[in-house]
């Protein structure tokens, strides 16, 4: 536990940013869901087991079998985490004068993206961008907007998010997906599926016609209708570390396999140990399991009900790996450009310690022109580790959020004072204003 004055005292020394607070000085870090969850015993045993031969070892093969068994795509390319997945394949399909649409894209694919000179274009449903609609699956591609993208511009490729990271957590259905397979044409259609479990979760409980099919068919579903996709391990793999790159196009494969050679190593191993493969072969199939996505998917929805109860605006449905808190309804005072994502992030953890994620203005506001124009939303992320915290963290975690709410109109918003290039919010540093 920490004090009330340690805590501003670590505020001060970490520029306000919640991102150079070290953990130990955090008592529920819910900064991110990525690499954080507990490894079962089944896990760990694979990790006794690993083969770490540099070419074709017995994990590399446990790790393809796992990966195909739901993502049956032609060529399999390992990374060390999502990330390095997306850097091979912007390397390899962008460049100046394309755009890369995506239902949203997360920060490190559209900085990836934009590293190439191209343009990461974001194409939400409309209902996307209203914290309190309920749609079902907000998670969905505007794919009439996407027709018009097709037509005029030069699209290598389209992605889609599962579950959609930056709007809440939210799903994609299978409709949508197939609606933009057809609009895709000829052009390729890949997943960014780090969430892919929780979206299948989320297609069994609200779409219509797949109450009785089970999860992982639906997940082979999903994958039928992509020729691609990349992968963090980090998320519902239920692994620390880790990730993939796959695809049925035999050429572009090559042109990525030898990418990785340069980059991550050798093609059986890519950025992992063989050890790591074998968490996530095992992970993999934890992941489906629907009692454990029952547990996952409901104790999320537990924390976002409280605090709608509490009057604090959630975006609504909860998401499945997070609770969005919306800043910018809840402290009306803090306009945009003072970010009041990072002033409620702030405030959550000297008021208790709690560690969230801004996602909003800090995060995405900074244009490739040079130019700061505000996000379309201004969220906190509460990112809930997978099965690491217990039910009285998340009380506790209400009761902060309660205290909250009694000063929320004392806050004052930030400035920033130093800030990187790109991807800034990982090491800008603000001032209270
Ligand atoms: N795509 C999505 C939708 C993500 O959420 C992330 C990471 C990545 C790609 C990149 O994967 O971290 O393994 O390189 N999201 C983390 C988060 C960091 O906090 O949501 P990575």
């Amino acid at each position: 536990m920490t004090t009330l004055e340690e805590r501003e005292e670590e505020l001060a020394r970490a520029g306000h940013n919640l991102f150079n607070v070290p953990a130990p000085r955090v008592l529920v870090d819910l900064l991110t869901d990525s690499g954080t969850g507990a490894m079962s015993s089944e896990q760990w045993a694979g990790l006794q087991r690993g083969d770490e031969s540099y070419a074709g070892s017995a994990s590399w093969t446990r790790f393809r079998e796992a990966v195909g068994e739901l993502f049956p795509f032609e060529h399999l390319i390992p990374t060390h985490q999502g990330r390095a997945a997306e850097k091979i394949l912007f390397s390899a399909l962008g460049g100046p004068g394309k755009t890369i649409p995506n239902n949203t894209h997360f920060d490190t694919t559209r900085a990836n993206v934009e590293f190439t000179g191209a343009e990461a274009l974001d194409l939400p449903v409309a209902e996307a961008l209203v914290p309190a609609s309920r749609h079902p699956f907000k998670g969905n591609m505007d794919v009439e907007a996407l027709r018009g993208v097709l037509a005029e511009r030069d699209v290598p490729v389209v992605f889609m998010t599962l579950t959609n990271n930056s709007g809440g957590g939210q799903p994609v259905s299978m409709e949508n997906l197939r609606a933009v397979r057809e609009a895709c044409g000829e052009v390729p259609l890949y997943l960014d599926a780090c969430r892919f479990a929780e979206n299948a979760w989320f297609v069994k409980l609200r779409e219509d016609g797949y109450a009785d099919t089970p999860v992982p068919d639906i997940v082979r579903e999903m994958a039928s209708l992509a020729d691609g996709m990349t992968m963090s391990a980090k998320k519902d793999p239920l692994a620390n570390i880790g990730g993939w790159l796959a695809m049925n196009d035999p050429a572009l494969a090559e042109q990525c396999r030898n990418l990785l050679i340069l980059t991550e190593g050798f093609p059986t191993y890519g950025g992992m140990a063989g050890r790591d493969m074998e968490a996530i072969a095992q992970g993999l199939r934890e992941a489906v399991d629907e009692d454990y996505l029952r547990y996952r998917v409901r104790s999320t929805e537990y924390l976002g009900e409280a605090l709608d109860r509490l009057g604090i605006p959630v975006v609504l449905p909860v998401g499945g790996h997070a609770v969005y808190i919306d800043a910018r309804a809840f402290l009306p005072q803090i306009p945009p450009l003072e970010y009041p994502g990072q002033a409620l992030a702030v405030a959550l953890y000297r008021e208790g310690g709690i560690r969230g994620c801004e996602i909003g203005t800090v995060m995405f506001g900074r244009q490739p022109d040079g130019s700061e124009q505000p996000a379309p939303m201004d969220l906190v992320r509460l990112a809930i580790p997978r099965r690491t915290y217990t039910q009285s963290h998340v009380d506790y975690v209400i009761e902060v959020c309660e205290r909250l709410t009694q000063r929320a109109g004392e806050l004052r918003g930030l400035r920033i004072v130093e800030e990187p290039a790109t991807l800034r919010h990982f090491t800008a540093r603000f001032q209270p204003l």
